[in-house]
């Protein structure tokens, strides 16, 4: 640094590149999406806010799952017949306690709750949204130290009954996001204007940004799916694993559709879980799993479908429906979709 007296300010764009990468907290990131939208009355922030503390603490509990002895089976089973794990239920109730205080929020629904949840019937001032949810995804693999995640969907709230209001196709989406609590904990969001991804720095408490803006690669020869069960696979499928094996592909599968589907958004490849014998139309949950990694996906530059429909246009009819799912790099999802005939 120059202490001559007569020595001229200097420019921004003249300070060295590391002091200019801009340090944007998910917060900021937030307040400067609604800033764009003049009529923005800040219910959405506000919700993204809430998310965005549920999952620090949800992320805490994870860390020190073993030391606080939060790990195994709750004893109970969901909705869906699977056995809930005790941090199911404790980061169900996280999200329905942070969401559950927040004007905007009129219905929240979760992979845990058979009903959605009503928050606010009557309509104040403002937009109101639905906020729905897996609250631990991969929750099986808990025990194992293995990665696990939280799914997010948002849609507006319309009026009109929970039951039916609820029932909206993945494409009227108004954000999507995850958390993945991997060796770090990462949070992947879209409001419908390309994907940003933040990293949580444990040591300030903050999600911190770390890409905007972000492309999944078009093509990555990995695919990314459950082969203990392809003889149950219908033959279009049973193709397509043929023809991959024939061509150089590789295998990446952890059971936690959140760590397979970042390292899918991060690297490229193509994520499947098509149905099979125990789950005839899927295993994936269309509206809480399979709409939000879709609207990620597409707002990346990728392709997300069910079967050859595309995922965001299935209209659902129940709140915990199943879908088939084929998600990932285009050119990898168009090899799937060719060998389904
Ligand atoms: P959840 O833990 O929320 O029930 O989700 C588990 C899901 C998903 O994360 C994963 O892709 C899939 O189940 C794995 O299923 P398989 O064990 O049948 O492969
Ligand atoms: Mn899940
Ligand atoms: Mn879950």
């Amino acid at each position: 640094m120059s202490n001559a007296p007569n020595a001229a300010p200097l420019e921004y764009h003249e300070l060295s590149i590391a002091s200019r990468d801009n340090l944007l907290t998910l917060q900021s990131h937030i307040l400067a999406e609604a800033s764009k939208h003049p009529g923005s009355t800040g219910a959405f922030s506000w919700i993204l806010s809430a998310i965005s503390l549920s999952t620090k603490v949800i992320a805490a509990k994870v860390r020190r799952a073993r030391l606080q002895d939060v790990l195994g089976s709750a004893g109970s089973e969901n909705v869906q017949g699977e056995t809930q794990q005790k941090l199911d239920v404790i980061a169900n109730e996280v999200l329905l306690r942070c969401l559950g205080g927040r004007g905007g929020v009129a219905l929240v629904a979760s992979e845990e709750n058979e009903q959605p949840i009503i928050i606010q019937r009557a309509s104040g001032h403002g937009e109101r949204y639905c906020v729905l949810f897996d609250p631990l995804d991969g929750s099986s693999n808990i025990d194992t130290c293995a990665g696990v995640g939280t799914i997010f969907s948002i849609l507006r709230y319309e009026g009109g009954e929970p039951e039916q209001a609820i029932l909206q196709c993945g494409a009227k989406q108004v954000a999507a996001g995850y958390v993945l609590y991997g060796s770090s904990t990462v949070l992947v969001l879209t409001t419908g204007h390309g994907v940003s991804m933040f990293v949580l720095d444990p040591t300030i408490g903050a999600f911190l940004r770390v890409a905007d803006a972000l492309q999944i690669p078009q093509t990555q020869k990995i695919y990314s799916c459950n082969e203990g069960n392809r003889l149950t696979f219908e033959p279009g499928y049973q193709k397509y694993l043929d023809w991959a094996q024939q061509n150089g592909y590789s295998t990446r599968y952890s059971g936690t559709m959140v760590a397979d589907v970042h390292r899918i958004l991060i690297k490229g490849g193509v994520f499947l879980y098509p149905p099979t014998k125990k789950a005839p139309d899927g295993k994936l949950r269309l509206m809480y799993e399979a709409n939000p990694m879709g609207m990620i996906i597409e707002q990346a530059g990728g392709k997300a479908f069910a079967r050859k429909q595309r995922i965001l246009d299935v209209q659902p009819k129940t709140l915990h429906q199943r879908t088939t799912v084929i998600l990932g790099s285009t050119e990898e999802v168009d090899h799937v979709l060719k060998h389904l005939g």
